[in-house]
């Protein structure tokens, strides 16, 4: 495709029960790695990929995003006045000035799939991204997902970062059968979400970030819900393989999975070692913590 991606989808209305009971009240979206929240990180990989108009798809519940996002002036004057600089450039950068960002209430929770389609009338015909904050994707270089647009051969083609999981796990995914391939990209030929282990046709798992057409709204229309009762995106893409190019695509960079506190707690611990400030207290600590009682 070659031409930056323009709009890019936020799925944040999910219940985030992993995280309860800090859930009950702070969006998972907003717990932070070091000093920025997991959103934070998605947009600027958003950013990264070209994007100029962000598509938050949230709930009733959490308006802690949307209030992140916006100017806080009280807040700015202060800084502005005592003349902290860098912070202020900090709560004022979130997002950069050419970049909007649109809400649309899912108004219950029926699904990921359910969650993307919200976008439809923000995002229309054009192809999009999708990022799930959840998963957050730590890059030396180029961001994930603007590897998987610069890679998309054509408007029409379906682009799903891909990774492989150990084999026990496959039933937390949506799990892909791809053909062979000594490149990054392989053209799919079969999605199945959350398959046991003994049925699923690979440990190769779908992660959060997407390039999909536009078509894939009017396949979401006609999905019915599938597994946990919910409408899947892997669902659609499904469909979408049925006339179309699906591509798995196995980006460069380290995944932590945010959604759970395992993931969480190594993501915390990687950006920390990486900040000259921090790297010794952070060794340190978990030297300490290792100590029997
Ligand atoms: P998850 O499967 O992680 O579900 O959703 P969850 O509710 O957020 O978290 P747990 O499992 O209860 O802890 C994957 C992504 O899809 C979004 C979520 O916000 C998350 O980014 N999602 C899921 C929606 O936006 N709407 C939904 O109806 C379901």
């Amino acid at each position: 495709m070659n031409a930056p991606l323009r709009k890019v989808v936020f799925p944040v209305a999910g219940l985030g029960t992993r995280f309860l009971p800090a859930s009950k009240v702070v969006a998972k979206e907003m717990l932070p790695v070091l000093d920025k929240p997991l959103i934070q990180y998605a947009v600027d990989e958003a950013v990264d990929a070209g994007a100029d108009t962000l598509v938050f798809i949230t709930s009733r519940y959490k308006h802690s995003i949307a209030d992140y996002f916006d100017t806080a002036y009280e807040l700015e004057q202060k800084l502005e006045r005592s003349g902290k600089k860098e912070l202020l450039a900090a709560v004022r950068n979130v997002v950069p000035k050419h970049v909007r960002c649109v809400y649309v209430t899912q108004s219950e929770a029926l699904g990921l799939g359910h969650a993307v389609l919200c976008a439809k009338p923000v995002v229309g015909d054009e192809p999009f991204g999708v990022i799930l904050p959840d998963d957050l994707i730590w890059n030396r270089n180029v961001g994930a997902l603007r590897q998987m647009a610069q890679f998309a051969p054509s408007r029409d083609a379906g682009v799903i970062a891909v990774e492989e999981v150990p084999h026990d796990e496959t039933h937390k995914y949506g799990i892909v059968d791809a053909e062979k391939t000594d490149g990054r990209a392989a053209r799919v030929r079969h999605v199945v979400e959350k398959p046991k282990p003994e049925v699923a046709p690979s440990n190769l798992a779908i992660v959060g970030r997407y390039v999909l057409p536009g078509k894939i709204f009017e396949l979401l229309e006609k999905t019915t819900p599938g597994a946990g009762g919910e409408i899947q995106l892997t669902d659609a893409i499904a469909a979408l393989l049925r006339d179309g190019d699906v591509y798995a695509y196995r980006f460069d960079g380290t995944r932590f999975d945010c959604g759970g506190k395992a993931g969480l707690v190594r993501a915390t611990l990687h950006f920390a070692m990486r900040d000259p400030a921090l790297a010794d207290i952070a060794r340190a600590a978990v030297a300490e913590a290792a100590q029997p009682n």
